[in-house]
């Protein structure tokens, strides 16, 4: 690897582009303008395209006539670090430490981003041009549900117009095994806030005469799951597909063991979830409802005698298929209203939304895709679908028309939206040279 590729990373991982947060919007800009800049630099004519959120970079090589289109796409924007406390290092401040690059974002996405990049920079150094017609899109708000992402495909349908999508926002199943991922499950979001009393109140003078908000809240959300991990949702599995014994059986084949894996990675002192299915079949092939936030009352030192006016909760579902998001928030909003507790009131927020998506590994471009994992790799890929979700993949077929080849390299231990997030050299350069390949793959 050339010695200022890792300067260059740095560049990037150094710009604290959080999304979410709208205090770091300016930031966040700024490091879609430094993209700008680097893609412009290697010759791709680039443009910055305003959006009513986050800037989207779009860069694009000159197009000849009859060669495939490929369209590259990621984003720049990453998880706010926090907890600080928890991590090292501070998280936009990259540190090297044995062969693994440390910081917000240095997986997920930007290290994989920049993979792209050079290996786009390395294919035209050596042949003047890339094999292929590409657009690469670089988008800022994939982490809070691609809301302005859709309407930028629709408003450049025509310009947009490729053969195909390769993203590598996933993950691969162990170091040294490239992966293909051919399902990813979707992810809709909403947000509770429930109201009791006009303002805090003495929780003496009038405890026991109210109903208390938070424990309304606790009871509520403790309805939402049998004590076996199932979903209580009344209609939550009516539309989900059952796994097949081929896929199970070709998942068992893995060289993983997926509940070894979740034990070690996440430390947690026991294995649990839905009955009848392993944790890769958890995480694959299972829909969930999670609760990602919680909070009302005093959170400081020492104690309040305090009965909160309010309580919220953040939650979100996984989906998988033939699960509709709408629906599923809809019998969600239902649920919740059914076991609201007497005495409070209850205001629901829908969030964002992207659906679940599954494509055939064994298409020609899945097969493509498959060689350039073998050549960069030396190393049969493994077939697997993902947990995780990424809102715009199935919009590429809905409005595009194209399928997407998700390639990734994120390892389970990269750390992914925890503290001390890190991608490993290796994994880098390998995504330098699966780039140059899957460009070579798709050129024919
Ligand atoms: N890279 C992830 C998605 C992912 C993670 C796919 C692991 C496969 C394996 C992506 O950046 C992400 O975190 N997406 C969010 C989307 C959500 C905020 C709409 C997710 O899955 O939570
Ligand atoms: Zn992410």
């Amino acid at each position: 690897m050339r010695e200022n590729y890792l300067e260059d990373f740095y560049s990037f991982l150094r710009f604290p582009s959080i999304s979410t947060d709208d205090q770091y919007a300016e930031r966040v800009a700024e490091c879609a303008h430094w993209l700008v800049k680097r893609l412009t630099g290697i010759g791709l004519e680039t443009q910055l395209v305003p959006t009513r959120g986050h800037p989207i970079v779009w860069a694009r090589n000159k197009h000849q006539p009859g060669r495939r289109t490929v369209l590259i796409y990621g984003h720049y924007d990453v998880q706010p670090p926090d907890p600080l406390e928890l991590w090292d290092s501070p998280p936009f401040e990259p540190v090297l430490k044995n062969g693994y690059v440390f910081a917000r974002g240095a997986t997920d996405n930007k290290g994989q981003i920049l993979a792209h990049i050079l290996g786009i920079q390395e294919t035209m150094e050596q042949d003047r041009d890339l094999p292929v017609n590409l657009h690469l899109v670089i988008e800022g708000e994939e982490e809070i549900g691609s809301g302005n992402l859709g309407s930028f495909l629709n408003e450049n349908r025509e310009a947009l117009k490729s053969d195909v999508a390769v993203v590598s926002d996933t993950g691969m199943i162990e170091k040294g095994v490239p992966t293909l991922s051919y399902g990813l499950r979707g992810v809709t979001a909403l947000e509770i806030k429930v109201t009791g009393p006009k303002m805090d109140l003495h929780s003496g003078i009038f405890g026991g005469a109210v109903q208390n908000p938070i424990t309304a809240l606790a009871q509520m959300l403790a309805t939402l799951h049998d004590r076996e991990g199932r979903v209580a949702i009344s209609g939550f599995y009516d539309r989900v597909k059952s796994l097949e014994n081929w896929e199970r059986e070709a998942w068992r084949k893995l060289p993983v063991d997926g509940d070894k894996l979740i034990l070690k990675e996440t430390g947690v002192p026991e294995l649990f979830g839905e009955a009848g299915y392993n944790s890769l079949e958890r995480i694959w092939a299972r829909p969930t409802a999670e609760i990602n936030g919680i909070g009302g009352g005093y959170q400081g030192q020492g104690t309040k005698t305090v009965i909160a006016s309010h309580a919220m909760a953040k939650l979100t579902f996984r989906l998988v298929p033939e699960q509709e998001g709408d629906e599923i928030l809809k019998l969600a909003r239902a649920h919740l209203r059914k076991n609201l507790p007497k005495g409070v009131t209850m205001e629901i927020t829908d969030g964002h939304s992207g659906p679940w998506y599954l494509t055939d590994p064994h298409s020609p471009l899945g097969e493509a895709a498959q060689r350039a994992l073998r050549n960069a790799f030396d190393h049969d890929p493994a077939l697997i679908r993902e947990g995780g979700s990424i809102p715009i993949v199935s919009q590429f077929r809905g409005i595009l028309g194209i399928e997407t080849l998700l390639m990734g390299l994120a390892l389970a231990d990269c750390r992914a939206h925890s503290p001390n997030e890190n991608f490993p050299l290796e994994n880098f350069e390998g995504g330098i040279r699966l780039n140059k390949a899957i460009l070579q793959e798709l050129a024919h």
